[in-house]
């Protein structure tokens, strides 16, 4: 395949930035879109009139998360339920013409071309994505507990979020709610998560407007771009947690 690369180059976080025109050839379709921009890195690297494209990637299997471009104007590209990393070139024509850029929000500020800086995310979790367990030697058996199955199945769903951020990036609101509320219902819905079920909530919500990022307005396009289909039934937990947290205090 012969391609027309339309990539979003900024040179750091103060440079205004803009799209330049790359042309790459010989593109096989079994190739990963990710071994499409490394083998375009190659040919940058040996022309040496500039630097490489700076893009972020770490596991190139769909579970770190790290892989978050804006591909034709959709987070992670044009397939459902996969990351950049698990896209393939099969997906795209001979003369295609393809736009990458990074993640556009307040809240992820780009750092060098296609790399944003997620470390909102870390911080929203910080504040509560945890639970505090015993683990000085008499720590309970895990199967002591009776979970519905039912629960443990949403409760695992919630918990395979990868904190990509395609969520915030597909939200007209730049709303960082599907993420937030996976992580508030991955507990919530576990006898594990009840104890600091309150302040878990109400402190996750309150770094995520710190951060930032908007409101959720119900659109939805955050549980379509999710790669992995995050239910915006989380969204709809999370706000009853909240009411329910700010009704009855800690
Ligand atoms: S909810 Fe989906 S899109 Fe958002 S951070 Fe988690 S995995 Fe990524
Ligand atoms: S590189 Fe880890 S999810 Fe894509």
């Amino acid at each position: 395949m012969k391609l027309t690369l339309k990539i979003w180059r900024q040179k750091n976080a103060n440079d205004k930035g803009g799209i330049k025109t790359y042309s790459l050839d010989n593109v096989s379709e079994h190739m990963s879109f990710l071994e499409m921009m490394d083998v375009l890195n190659e040919q940058i690297i040996a022309e040496g009139k500039e630097e490489p494209i700076a893009f972020d990637h770490d596991c190139r299997e769909g579970i770190c998360g790290m892989c978050s471009m804006h591909i034709n104007g959709q987070p992670h590209g044009p397939d459902r339920a996969i990351t950049t990393c698990q896209l393939h070139m099969r997906s795209f024509n001979d003369g295609d013409t393809i736009y990458i850029e990074p993640w556009r929000a307040k809240g992820f500020p780009v750092i060098k071309d296609l790399v944003v800086d997620r470390s909102a995310f870390d911080r929203i979790q910080h504040a509560g994505g945890f639970v505090s367990v015993g683990t000085s030697g008499n720590t309970q058996d895990a199967n002591a507990i009776p979970i519905p199955k039912a629960d443990a199945d949403k409760a695992f769903d919630a918990a395979t979020c990868i904190g990509c951020g395609a969520c915030v990036a597909a939200c007209k609101n730049a709303s960082a709610m599907l993420f937030v509320s996976a992580k508030v219902s991955q507990f919530a819905l576990l006898p594990q998560g009840k104890v600091e079920a309150k302040r878990r909530v109400l402190n996750m919500v309150e770094q995520m407007d710190k951060e930032g990022f908007g409101n959720c307005t119900n659109t939805g396009a955050c549980s379509v771009e999710c790669p992995k289909e995050i239910s915006l039934e989380n969204i709809a937990r999370m706000n009853r947690e909240y009411l329910k947290a700010s009704v009855t205090g800690e």
